[in-house]
């Protein structure tokens, strides 16, 4: 037997009303902020993704599934969505009026990490993107859809952590106060944090080491080093959300795992998921058009993880199953009959009633057990008795009540 690749998996039916209820709710809810869906490529140029997510960040380093195709091309699966949707922008000339862009998306990514809980080498995200406002309120939208969605899905216990990375003159003020911070420390930090100390010391912030942890307790902190405008946009964004009730979280060490952030970043975290708890992210990121051949444009959004969501909902026990996957079984125990019991479920079926026939040919008795496998609400039987009186008969699978009935007023019939 051949199995999935580690890290991968199947989506079975019998999970798949689960999916599908989490992505009405992602559709709904974008719709209603005015967010339109864009699906781009699953692979892209490699440098779609090393120019914009950074070079020492794990996702570049250690995680991406790239290969040389077999015209010499390094190809990268998807890691995320943020560069490439930002490369569709600019190569459709989607921003050229210089209006709003409300986007999202619903698709698999790939990232070559350790599998465990919560943790997929193909995973799925649903993440928005606002592109053209260089405000606060832009943020505070995002947020608010974000919150939205996680209201809709029935999440209730979450925490949103939020912080600002600033501008990049205040990000400089302060890289040099944490290098320096780093540097007086560095014979206690791990053998990763000392390297990134040099190349992304930002990065040391958000360890998981434990000896990082308690060396970091008394770094210096970004919001200690913020210049008036970064102030300024955090501010409102708290007071915003402030305005609008919604729960949140100063994360001062919070810098997540991509480099193309700037002003505010955030997570949404539920102790549901154990060690992978976050399942959502996002934040501003002002200067990946240009970084990616564009024009300056700026732009802020989030992704949030569907495993993860499925996770919390698991726990939560509700279930998303249709009850009655079938509206009528028809039953047929005559080959013979097949043409007439094939007319009789098309008639039904352009009723957009849910209409299952018999494909094998088996007994009466095993079809009425297969229509109670699919909890039919009602059953059809054709046979010949009844047809020569050009009738059929309907069984309420509930009541068990039967009734003839003639095929020409099968289509008056009101069974929904
Ligand atoms: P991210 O934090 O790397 O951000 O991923 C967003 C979410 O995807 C995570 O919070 C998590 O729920 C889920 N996720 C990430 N990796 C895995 C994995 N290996 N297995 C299962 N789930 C995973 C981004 O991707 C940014 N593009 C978000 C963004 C959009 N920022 C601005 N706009």
């Amino acid at each position: 037997m051949i199995n999935t690749v580690r890290g991968t998996k199947d989506i079975i039916p019998a999970s798949i009303s689960d999916w599908q209820f989490v992505e009405n709710v992602f559709r709904n809810a974008s719709k209603i902020y005015g967010y339109k869906e864009l699906r781009t490529p699953i692979f892209e140029k490699t440098e779609v993704f090393s120019r914009s997510i950074g070079d020492d960040t794990d996702i570049v380093n250690k995680e991406m599934y790239t290969f040389t195709d077999k015209g010499g091309e390094s190809i990268t699966l998807r890691p995320e969505q943020t560069a490439a949707l930002v490369r569709a922008v600019i190569q459709n000339s989607l921003d050229r009026d210089g209006a709003n862009l409300r986007l999202f998306y619903i698709g698999p990514y790939f990232r070559y990490e350790r599998p465990q809980k919560g943790r997929l080498r193909q995973f799925h995200q649903y993440g928005a993107e606002s592109i053209g406002s260089p405000n606060p309120e832009a943020d505070v939208e995002i947020l608010l859809l974000a919150n939205k969605i996680i209201k809709e899905l029935g999440i209730k216990e979450y925490k949103l952590l939020i912080n600002t990375l600033g501008t990049e003159n205040s990000r400089k003020n302060y890289k040099t106060s944490l290098i320096s911070f780093l540097n007086d420390n560095k014979e206690l930090l791990s053998e990763e944090s000392k390297m990134r100390l040099d190349t992304n010391p930002l990065r040391v912030l958000d360890s998981k080491s434990e000896k990082d942890i308690e060396v970091m307790k008394n770094a210096p902190i970004i919001l200690d080093y913020l210049d008036e405008d970064s102030f300024n946009h955090f501010d409102t964004v708290k007071k915003l959300l402030t305005a609008e009730a919604v729960d949140f979280t100063i994360q001062p060490r919070l810098v997540r795992g991509l480099d193309y952030y700037c002003h505010t970043v955030f997570e949404f975290q539920s102790s549901a998921l154990g060690a992978q708890d976050a399942f959502g992210g996002g934040g501003r990121y002002d200067g990946l058009f240009a970084q990616l051949g564009g024009k300056p444009n700026p732009a802020v959004g989030f992704a949030m993880g569907i495993e993860r969501i499925l996770l919390i909902l698991e726990g939560l026990n509700v279930s998303h199953k249709d009850e009655n996957e079938c509206d009528i079984y028809v039953i047929c125990g005559n080959p013979d009959l097949s043409a007439k019991a094939n007319s009789i479920a098309e008639m039904l079926r352009n009723k957009n009633l849910r209409v299952i026939t018999d494909i094998n040919r088996r007994s009466m008795k095993s079809q009425f057990k297969e229509s109670n496998r699919f909890k039919a609400r009602y059953s059809i039987i054709v046979a010949e008795d009844e047809l020569t009186r050009n009738s059929v008969i309907l069984k309420n699978m509930l009541t068990t009540e039967q009734t003839e009935i003639e095929i020409s007023k099968i289509n008056e019939l009101d069974l929904n």
